[in-house]
């Protein structure tokens, strides 16, 4: 689904070059939930958002469902972040003035979709809210919702197009340990329907909700390991596993 080979960034700031990626590789398949891990600095956000395709490499190549990314013109680029890829943030990056309805509703007001009707984008958005477990929620604005509830709207919304991919920056940096274990679950419930999901997470306890994890080092991937399942379906560190 996703394959990227020596991928580089290099940021220019004045006259010095910063090497945020020097050469990575790397294959997701469909259904995998993986993790990003790595210290501050070592290119996690960089990849995340060439992934998502919200930024470009300085240098090498990135398939996604089979097509070159750098060979797409604008309106192809424009219906892949909208349709096949869905973000979640660590401020979960909602409109305050907007109900929870709304806020999920925004990606089909600007899909490819716009032949659908006001009720059948209302009636999607429902759905998805539905599914992260806000039915009760839809008409409250984000200032009338708890830290985890935003974030599940977040979810609501990105996965509103059923993505090809998820893609969540530090899902759970903002949010306490309940409130992480809450967000967390409705990733393992979504990865269980069979979404892909990739996120980047600085703690253990939650890359160890994941199948894989990959650790960046400077620019570089350090080590990319597999999580193993054990009988009870709790997931931990592969060579662990009772
Ligand atoms: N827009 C930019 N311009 C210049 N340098 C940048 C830019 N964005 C990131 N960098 C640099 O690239 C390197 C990688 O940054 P990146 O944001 O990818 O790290 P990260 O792993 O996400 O860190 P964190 O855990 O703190 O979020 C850092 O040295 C950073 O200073
Ligand atoms: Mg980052």
């Amino acid at each position: 689904m996703i394959r990227i080979r020596g991928l580089r960034k290099i940021y220019r700031v004045g006259t010095e070059a910063v090497h945020a990626l020097r050469g990575v590789d790397l294959d997701i398949s469909a259904n995998e939930m993986v993790a990003i891990m790595g210290s501050s600095g070592s290119g996690k956000s960089t990849m995340m958002n060439i992934l998502g395709c919200l930024d470009t490499p300085t240098h090498g190549t990135y398939e996604l469902d089979g097509r070159a990314v750098s060979q797409m013109g604008a309106d192809e680029l424009a219906h892949v972040r909208n349709e096949k890829i869905g973000f979640v943030f660590q401020s979960f990056e909602l409109l305050p003035r907007q109900t929870a309805l709304a806020n999920v509703e925004l990606p089909l007001v600007y899909s490819r979709q716009a032949s659908l009707t006001w009720r059948e984008r209302r009636e999607r958005a429902e759905r998805s809210l539905r599914r992260v477990g806000l039915g009760s929620r839809m008409d409250h604005r984000p200032n009338q919702l708890s830290g985890g509830q935003k974030q599940r709207v977040a979810i609501a919304r990105a996965i509103l197009n059923n993505p090809s991919i998820l893609m969540a920056d530090e899902p759970t940096g903002n949010l306490d340990s309940a409130t992480t274990a809450e967000i967390l679950s409705i990733f393992r419930q979504l990865h269980a329907e069979g979404q892909t999901i990739l996120m980047v997470t600085h703690e253990n306890d939650v890359a160890a909700h994941c199948q894989r994890v990959v650790r960046l080092r400077d620019g570089r991937i350090l080590s990319d390991l597999p999580i193993a399942e054990d009988e009870a379906g709790k997931y931990v560190p592969a060579g662990q596993a009772a």
